[in-house]
């Protein structure tokens, strides 16, 4: 299977965004754990498995089939994901076509993800599972609890008009809960609890070595320094 062939909605962009992040930890910072919360079949996490160094833990999230029945799933995203592959073979499947082994997989409800994962371990988060406003400020408050001090954390679908239960949750966490925004794309927004400085620099430079365009964000928002980063015109 080619990777572009993998069904998902993680754009070319967030996948060049993700590489020069990890990258840059794995460069940078000690290991750490790393946790996908909503893998569907693994576009995103096939990706971030590229980047695992030795004894770090990847942790994967999902209701899987169980996303039909279970009571913590969205009505509109049960019948979203009705006619697709959301099974846990079909992701294990692609998965294995990229990697050795898979990674720890939590099939279950996003909720109870912090029973699985240590306090203050993880380095990188992406939340991309339940786009309703309960799900993701849920999910915003356990990356909050994985995280390690200065860890990554990425919301998908930020901005979305379609999406404004999630759009809501994650501009809650920056307007009221001290989150600092580095970096946005057209499709998700790149965050930290800790210092974003040398976050916004890891990106910039990886745009100034791609094909990729960076612009300081236009608007001020409080005290964010964030950057753009989007397809060159
Ligand atoms: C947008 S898809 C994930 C896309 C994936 N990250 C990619 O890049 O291809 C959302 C996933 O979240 C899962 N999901 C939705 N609500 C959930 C919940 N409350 N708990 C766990 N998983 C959930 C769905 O089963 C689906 O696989």
């Amino acid at each position: 299977m080619d990777y572009k062939d993998i069904p998902g909605w993680f754009m070319p962009i967030d996948q060049a965004a993700f590489a020069w992040l990890l990258a840059h930890q794995s460069a940078t910072q000690p290991p750490g754990g790393v946790v996908e919360l909503g893998v569907f079949m693994g576009k995103s996490a096939v990706l971030i498995g590229n980047h695992l160094r030795p004894g770090e833990v990847f942790t994967a999230c999902d209701l899987f089939e169980d996303i039909a029945t279970a009571p913590e799933a969205a009505p509109g995203e049960q019948r979203f994901f009705r006619d697709k592959d959301v099974s846990q073979a079909a992701f294990e499947r692609v998965y294995l076509s990229f990697h050795k082994e898979l990674p720890r997989i939590v099939r279950g409800p996003t909720s109870t993800i912090t029973r699985h994962v240590a306090p203050g371990s993880a380095r990188f988060v992406h939340i991309d599972a339940g786009h309703t406003y309960d799900l993701v400020r849920g999910d915003t408050a356990s990356a909050r609890v994985m995280l390690r001090e200065g860890g990554i954390v990425v919301f998908d679908d930020y901005r979305k008009a379609g999406n404004p239960g999630c759009m809501a949750a994650t501009w809650e966490a920056v307007l009221n809960d001290g989150l600092k925004p580095f970096a946005n794309t057209d499709f998700k927004l790149y965050a930290t609890w800790g210092d974003p400085a040398p976050y916004r620099q890891a990106i910039a430079s990886g745009a100034a070595a791609s094909g990729w365009a960076v612009a300081e964000a236009p608007v001020a928002l409080r005290d964010t320094e964030m950057v753009y980063l989007h397809r060159k015109a």
